[in-house]
C-alpha cells in the first residue's frame, strides 16, 4: 500500500504520521478562548500551505503559432488582463473559471493537469474547447466566474458576470459531462427577475445532490451591486428562485480595507457559501453558509427552507437565518469539508481562517498568515486524495477598472494546497 492510500482512507488514525509524511505541521490547540474571532486576542494554529502552482501572467494552449501570434497583434489576447477566480478540481485536472473583466481575455474556462512537474507559468487548455469559449454565439461560455463539480463528474459553470460590456447573453448555468469531454447536459438562463441580464453577477456556487426528493438543487450567490441574493436552482424542474434579505448586503463599517496596498471601499454584497457536509440520512437538513464580502458576519440557512420555493415568497422564511458570529476579517471564498470544517480567506490579513460547524464560533482560528503572498485568497478546492487547495489571485486589481496593469516577474496568481485528510461537503 501506498502512503498515500493509507492516509487518504485512515488518515484520521494515523494523524500525525500522515502529516509528518505530507509535511505538513500538525494544528496546536492553545487553551485560550475567544468570544470574538474577530478580537484583538487571536489564537492562531499552524496548518501551512505549499505553494503549488504560480503564474505571472496566463497563456494558453493555442491551436498554432499563427493563432498566438495573430490574437497579440490583433488584441483578443492581451496577456496582463487574464485572471483566473474559481479553481475546482476532478480527477487529474485542475479547472478554472476567468472571468472577462478587462478586455482581450480568449478563453473563460480551462485547466491545467494536477500534477504537472512545470511549477510556473503552466499553460492553460480552454475547455471544454476553443469553440465553446468563444463570445460569438449565446450556447457558448461567455464570462465565468466559478463553477462546482458533482461526485458524477458533472461540472456545474455559472455564466453569469452581467455587469460589464463582454457580452449581452443572458446569464446561464450550464451542466458538462467531464467523463465526456465536457458534453453539455443541461442549460438554464436565468430569466432577469432572478438574475439581471445587465447588472447581475453569479459569483460562487454548492451543489447540494443529497435531497429526499430526488433532485438535485445548486445554492448560487449573486453578487450584483444592485439586486443581491441567494438564487437556489433546481436540476430536476429546470427552474430557480431568489431569496433576498439585508443579511446579504454589505456592512458599511466593514467596507474599507487594504489588501497588497490597495484599498476596497466598495459596499460588496453577498458573495462567499458553503454547504454542510452530506448526512447520513438524505431527511436530515443541511446547512448553507453565506458572507457579504464587505462584512464579517457569518450567516446560516437550512436548506431545507431553501428548498421550499413557496415559503421563500413568503416573509417567514427570515425568521430562520441564523447569526453564528463574525469573522476575523472579510472573506471571498470559502470551502466546507466533509468532517465540518470551514476554511475562509481573510482578505486585509492575506490569512486562511477555519472552523468547525460543530463548534462554536468562538474557536474560529486563522490558521496560515503569508503576508504579501498569499494575496486575496478567493476560491478553495478539495481533491479526493485529502488535499484542500486555495487561489489566491488579487483579483480586486482586476475589478477596479482603472488599476494599472501589466506583467513583472511578481507572480500574480498563486495555488497553494495543504493536507487535511478529509474530503470535500460532496461527501459524507
Ligand atoms: C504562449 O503559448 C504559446 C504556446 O501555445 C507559445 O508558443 C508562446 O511562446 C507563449 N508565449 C509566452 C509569452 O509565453
Ligand atoms: C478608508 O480608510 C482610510 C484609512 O483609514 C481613509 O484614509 C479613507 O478616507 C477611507 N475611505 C473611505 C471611502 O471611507
Amino acid at each position: 500500500m501506498q502512503i498515500f492510500n493509507i492516509c487518504d482512507y485512515f488518515g484520521f488514525i494515523f494523524v500525525a504520521w500522515c502529516a509528518k509524511n505530507s509535511q505538513v505541521q500538525l494544528p496546536v490547540e492553545s487553551g485560550l478562548r475567544t468570544i470574538d474571532a474577530s478580537s484583538s486576542n487571536i489564537v492562531r494554529i499552524s496548518n501551512t500551505f505549499e505553494l503549488e502552482y504560480q503564474w505571472t501572467y496566463i497563456n494558453y494552449t493555442w491551436p498554432s503559432q499563427s493563432e498566438y501570434q495573430n490574437s497579440l497583434a490583433s488584441k483578443r489576447y492581451i496577456p496582463e488582463n487574464n485572471a483566473m477566480s474559481g479553481i475546482k478540481i476532478y480527477n487529474d485536472r485542475i479547472y478554472m473559471a476567468l472571468p472577462r473583466l478587462r478586455a482581450g481575455t480568449p478563453v473563460t474556462l480551462a485547466y491545467i493537469p494536477a500534477s504537472s512537474a512545470k511549477k510556473t507559468n503552466v499553460l492553460l487548455t480552454p475547455f471544454p474547447s476553443w469553440g465553446m469559449n468563444a463570445q460569438a454565439s449565446c450556447s457558448s461560455l461567455q464570462n465565468v466566474q466559478s463553477m462546482e463539480i458533482d461526485r458524477n463528474g458533472v461540472m456545474w459553470v455559472i455564466d453569469g458576470i452581467r455587469f460589464n460590456k463582454f457580452t449581452t447573453c443572458p446569464p446561464k448555468l450550464v451542466l458538462l459531462d467531464l467523463n465526456n469531454r465536457g458534453k453539455v447536459l443541461q442549460t438554464y438562463n436565468f430569466p432577469n427577475e432572478i438574475c439581471l441580464h445587465n447588472g447581475g453577477f453569479l459569483n460562487d456556487i454548492v451543489i447540494d445532490s443529497s435531497s429526499v426528493n430526488e433532485d438535485e438543487y445548486a445554492y448560487i450567490t449573486d453578487n450584483s451591486g444592485q439586486d443581491p441574493g441567494l438564487i437556489v436552482f433546481s436540476r430536476r424542474r429546470n427552474t430557480a428562485w431568489k431569496l433576498r434579505d439585508r443579511t446579504m448586503f454589505a456592512d458599511v463599517e466593514s467596507a474599507n480595507f487594504t489588501v497588497d496596498n490597495v484599498p476596497n471601499v466598495n459596499l460588496v454584497p453577498i458573495d462567499g457559501i458553503a454547504l454542510s457536509p452530506v448526512q447520513k440520512y438524505p431527511s436530515d437538513d443541511r446547512v448553507v453558509y453565506y458572507c457579504a464580502l464587505s462584512s464579517h458576519a457569518l450567516y446560516a440557512l437550512s436548506t431545507r427552507v431553501l428548498q421550499n420555493e413557496p415559503f421563500t415568497k413568503t416573509d417567514y422564511w427570515r425568521r430562520y437565518i441564523r447569526f453564528v458570529g463574525r469573522k476575523q476579517a472579510q472573506s471571498d471564498g470559502m470551502v466546507l469539508d466533509n468532517k465540518g470544517n470551514l476554511y475562509y480567506g481573510l482578505l486585509p490579513d492575506d490569512a486562511i481562517g477555519k472552523w468547525n460547524i460543530f463548534d462554536g464560533f468562538e474557536t474560529a482560528r486563522e490558521i496560515d498568515r503569508k503576508p504579501g503572498v498569499m494575496i486575496w485568497p478567493d476560491s478553495f478546492a478539495m481533491d479526493n486524495a485529502g488535499f484542500l487547495y486555495v487561489l489566491a489571485n488579487g483579483i480586486n486589481k482586476y475589478f477596479a477598472p482603472t488599476f494599472p496593469l501589466s506583467i513583472t516577474t511578481d507572480p500574480k496568481f498563486r495555488i497553494f494546497k495543504l493536507y487535511t485528510g478529509t474530503k470535500s461537503y460532496l461527501y459524507q
